[in-house]
């Protein structure tokens, strides 16, 4: 099942999104109280999972999902080349426009109608190395080749046929490559019928299931994140991230 629509295009996600990956710590969370361990997700979806030392020079990367590309641009620290794939139009726009100019002001909600603005930035030295696409996960193009590492963050359970963006990694992963999944397994029929959920409770068995023909899992880690809605409404959760290497065979 193809996707066909994405609710990820309205101006208030594109703010959130800006913001939860180019915000800085304090507009993103500036409550003392709150969860500061669950700022930077899309730098550490990258970062606690991925293994440098398995990486040579030259190393190719695809970051799908990659929504307005803050990982993407975090795996061409390891990389030499980084494709980022989103279905949303506007989140790749406001990608693409960032890569151009090197910075792109964008603004986030304090409450009601009231925004703040700020600016992302990224250097000439990473956006050199990335580039952007809109893509449907469940149908790829046949000719997108593999990759030595590849990168997937709470895309699984906002697709309508998460197995079919699963049965095509092994051919996207080069043998011997690494696989970083990040999901909260938050199943909503709005983005997956219920038929095609991975499991109900048992998730992470059934991605296990699926993936070890393939691929060996080598690291998995609880990877907190926090969203802001607006100055005084959050939404906290945690993710199960995990490595996983392509078998040679
Ligand atoms: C929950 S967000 C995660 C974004 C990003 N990886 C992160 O961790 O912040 C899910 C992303 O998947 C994208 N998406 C939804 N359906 C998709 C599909 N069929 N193919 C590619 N991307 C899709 C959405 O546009 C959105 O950017």
């Amino acid at each position: 099942m193809r996707a066909t629509s994405n609710l990820y295009e309205s101006p208030d996600l594109l703010g959130e999104y800006m913001l939860f990956h180019y915000g800085s710590a304090a507009d993103l969370m500036p409550w003392p109280a709150g969860p500061s361990e669950a700022v930077g997700f899309p730098v550490r979806t990258v970062s606690e999972l991925i293994d440098p030392a398995t990486l040579g020079e030259g190393a190719h990367g695809l970051d799908v999902g990659c929504a307005v590309g803050r990982s993407t641009i975090e795996l061409t620290s390891h990389c030499s080349r980084v494709k980022g794939i989103d279905f949303s139009d506007s989140f790749i726009r406001a990608a693409k426009e960032l890569l151009q100019k090197g910075s792109l002001s964008y603004r986030f909600r304090e409450e009601g109608d009231s925004f703040r603005s700020a600016t992302a930035t990224v250097s000439p030295a990473e956006g050199s190395k990335a580039e952007f696409e809109v893509g449907d996960a469940c149908d790829l193009p046949s000719g997108l080749g593999s990759f030595d590492v590849v990168h997937a963050a709470n895309l699984l359970c906002r697709l309508p046929d998460p197995r079919l963006f699963l049965d095509r990694l092994s051919t996207l992963v080069k043998p011997g490559g690494q696989l970083l999944l990040t999901t909260p397994f938050t199943w909503l029929e709005e983005f997956t019928p219920r038929d095609h959920w991975l499991g109900s409770g048992d998730s992470e068995d059934a991605l296990g299931r699926i993936l070890e023909p393939s691929f060996a899992r080598e690291h998995r880690k609880e990877i907190p994140f926090v969203i802001r809605e607006h100055r005084r409404k959050f939404q906290y959760s945690v993710s199960l991230g995990s490595r996983w290497r392509r078998l040679q065979t």
